[in-house]
């Protein structure tokens, strides 16, 4: 298993340029299943969207990756199609399921391994299946598999999500849209990645129209070639502001889009991170003053969880007690023993932690336990005296394309073993 070794307190200065978002990325794949020839732009060759497209190709699509363009071609011929997702590759990455909503839509039969919990929390799917019921499939849950069939084709209806669900609106979403007449969704998610999948679908002159947390869907899909540009990587790009203002002499991040991050900068810059902002870049200067600060994650418009365990490095050198309530998962902690061991002082009680600083840090051999909680890690190392050994790094290779090679570029000693 390969590990990090950060020797940490360097002064970071340079450019990182922010690849394209991985959640985005991997719902806009899933729909590739639903056109004949699609080209997807800014994709990070991260090693989920690689679990994505060899889900693809098991299904039957084809696809050619230009790593140098950072794009995919993806070809549905709709010959010898295999409307299976097995268990081998959706149990190394959930979003694997999101291929449930475009077969049914478009085969009208879909055989998909259940995901399963994860270290986060348990996760289930049951909102997915609530969305492709109310649409009219028939859901049977055998062998560790969902088998969903709508053999007369889905119908449009009305309905209202119980919670809001990332994954459960793009399902939704990719199913309607073979869906007969119109289907209206309530209380859906609208996260910027739900955004881009809708303006991808859009293109293959689906008319979806979003109105606050209600999605309207009618039917007109035509099947054509198109190309579509992911969005910036919000989360990697939070991560980077993160890492800029506890070390960076001078860090620019490039190739982004600030109007994603609005939540974040209004909370970073509360707790005084120094920024520039720009219409396509942000540049972020080590911060001497942080302040503490109360927030709680959310869907978005909301504080993201998938920004927590960062800014948790923030709050480790704020002054005072920062409080961060997590609301999304409940389990979403873990990065918490392995900080205390380098030295931080952090309870938690009732899914909140309490943060104590400002407090230094100090290197120690840690274990990542999932892809945020890993990148947490790493920012905590970079501001740690002496070495950190980071272990099971995989979970960083699923979610941070180039994470070393953009850090060291920007003169932090970095090293894989
Ligand atoms: C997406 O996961 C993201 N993954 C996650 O990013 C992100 O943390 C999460 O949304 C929340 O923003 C992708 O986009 C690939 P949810 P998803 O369904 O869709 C519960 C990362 O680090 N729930 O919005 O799986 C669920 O347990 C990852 O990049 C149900 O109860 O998240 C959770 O508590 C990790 N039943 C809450 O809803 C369901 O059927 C929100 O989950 C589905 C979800």
């Amino acid at each position: 298993m390969q590990k990090l070794i950060i020797d940490g307190k360097k002064i970071l200065s340079g450019s990182i340029k922010i690849s394209g978002s991985k959640n985005s990325t991997l719902p806009i794949l899933a729909a590739t299943i639903l056109n004949n020839h699609s080209t997807i732009k800014n994709i990070p060759f991260v090693n989920d969207i690689i679990t994505m497209l060899n889900l693809l190709k098991f299904i039957g699509l084809k696809y050619k990756i230009s790593k140098k363009k950072n794009s995919v071609e993806v070809i549905n011929s709709n010959k010898k199609i295999n409307t299976v997702a097995p268990y081998k590759l959706v149990k190394t990455m959930r979003a694997g399921v999101l291929v449930l909503g475009p077969l049914l839509g478009k085969y009208k039969k879909a055989k998909v391994s259940l995901p399963g919990g994860c270290a986060i929390g348990t996760r289930p799917v049951d909102l997915h299946l609530f969305a492709l019921k109310k649409l009219g499939a028939k859901i049977k849950i055998k062998n560790g598999y969902i088998f969903a069939s709508a053999l007369n084709g889905l119908k449009g209806t009305k309905f209202k999500f119980p919670k809001i669900s990332v994954g459960a609106t793009e399902n939704a979403i990719l199913a309607s849209v073979n869906a007969k007449g119109t289907t209206i969704i309530e209380n859906c998610a609208i996260e910027p990645e739900i955004i881009d999948l809708v303006n991808f679908l859009k293109k293959l002159g689906i008319k979806i129209k979003i109105f606050k947390r209600r999605i309207t869907i009618k039917k007109s899909l035509v099947e054509k070639k198109i190309s579509h540009k992911v969005i910036c990587d919000r989360i990697e790009l939070g991560t980077y502001i993160i890492g800029g203002a506890l070390t960076a002499k001078k860090l620019k991040l490039k190739n982004i889009n600030p109007n994603l991050i609005k939540k974040e900068i209004y909370i970073l810059k509360k707790m005084g991170v120094k920024m520039k902002i720009n219409k396509n870049y942000i540049i972020v200067y080590k911060s001497k003053n942080i302040k503490k600060v109360t927030i709680k994650t959310d869907p978005y418009p909301g504080f993201p969880t998938d920004m927590q365990a960062q800014i948790m490095i923030l709050m480790t050198q704020a002054k005072g007690l920062s409080k961060i309530k997590e609301s999304i998962f409940e389990n979403r902690f873990m990065h918490v023993p392995e900080l205390k061991r380098m030295g931080a002082k952090i309870d938690i009680r009732n899914n909140t932690a309490f943060i104590s600083g400002p407090n230094s840090l100090t290197g120690a051999e840690v274990m990542a336990t999932d892809l945020r909680a890993s990148v947490s890690l790493v920012l905590a190392a970079l501001i740690a005296d002496k070495r950190t050994k980071i272990n099971r790094i995989y979970h960083l290779d699923r979610g941070y394309y180039e994470l070393e090679k953009k850090l060291v570029k920007c003169r932090a000693h970095i090293k894989r073993i």
